[in-house]
């Protein structure tokens, strides 16, 4: 029997989830199909139930159910519940068991450039849902301190403060240029988690960070992967940094969520892939 898995979000137009997913099913010679399905708020009930039906493996889930499914789910880990998000939902025995594998995903992606974490000081731009899974991340595996800076302070001061209840290390801030100036020179990594930069909204070509907060020793990890080159990773080379573009992130967590559904190693070359191909038409 063909199984399945699927990913749950409204509107998906952009995804590269099913591309990447599939290509990386087909790699390992499985007999599962990778589906987009679109769902609409009132629909994300039912839809969740259909994951119970034995040929199902389980499903990514995105904007806007990643906070709504969890009171739908038979049980959540533990760092999806300190997130208070889920991106990936498992299958086992007609039990829904949902992880967040975005901040795993994240320090992947950095690995892979080479960078280290531990005892680092980093600029966190925004305070959403992404910013969550990175701080927690970012705290786990040993940041030294941690500014998160947000549009709304007050989302920011929540998130330093649960952060901090793992690991004393963030510091809430609103995102303005006399509270970076405050920080300038206390961090060498720059993580933009705000949607600014984003293709398909208005602020596309508009950076979340003035040009004279950059400077050549820092890594800029910008989490928009569409365009692959933003503005503000545009001027991070042009000030002489490292700019990195957030399809590492996207695959590295679909890649992990590939094994929590499968068991095997994910093809992770094979998903790199095909996500840049399904970039082209996006
Ligand atoms: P996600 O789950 O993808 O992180 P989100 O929860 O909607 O998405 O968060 C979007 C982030 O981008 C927020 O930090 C948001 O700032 P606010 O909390 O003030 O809304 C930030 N953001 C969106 N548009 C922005 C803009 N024009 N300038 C600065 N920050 C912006």
């Amino acid at each position: 029997m063909t199984k399945r898995l699927g990913i749950i979000g409204y509107p998906l137009g952009h995804s590269l989830s099913p591309r990447f997913q599939q290509a990386a099913l087909d790699a390992l010679g499985l007999d599962v199909r990778y589906e987009a399905w679109e769902t609409p708020p009132d629909a994300l009930a039912e839809c969740i139930a259909s994951l119970r039906s034995p040929d199902c493996l389980g499903a990514n889930v995105t904007v806007p159910h990643k906070e709504t499914v969890l009171p739908l789910l038979d049980s959540v880990d533990e760092e999806a519940a300190l997130i208070g998000a889920v991106n990936t939902i498992v299958h086992r025995n007609g039990r829904l068991v949902g992880y967040n594998t975005d901040g795993r995903g994240f320090i992947q992606a950095l690995d892979k450039v080479g960078f280290d974490p531990r005892g680092a000081g980093v600029l966190l731009l925004g305070a959403g849902g992404a910013a969550r899974a990175v701080a927690f991340a970012l705290a786990r595996h040993g940041a030294l301190a941690i500014y998160i800076a947000n549009r709304t302070v007050e989302r920011a001061r929540r998130l330093a403060r649960e952060v901090n209840d793992v690991s004393l290390v963030a510091t809430g801030l609103p995102l303005t240029d006399d509270s970076l100036e405050a920080v300038w020179g206390a961090y060498e990594l720059v993580v933009n988690t705000t949607t600014v930069g984003m293709r398909h909204t208005e602020d596309e070509t508009a950076s979340p960070l003035p040009r004279r907060f950059l400077s050549r020793r820092l890594l800029v990890y910008d989490l928009v992967y569409n365009p692959p080159e933003t503005t503000l990773l545009q001027e991070a080379r042009s000030a002489g940094a490292r700019g990195v573009g957030g399809l590492g992130m996207l695959v590295h967590q679909g890649a992990a969520a590939f094994e929590l559904w499968t068991g095997k190693p994910a093809p992770v070359d094979v998903m790199f892939t095909a996500a840049r191909k399904g970039l082209q038409h996006a």
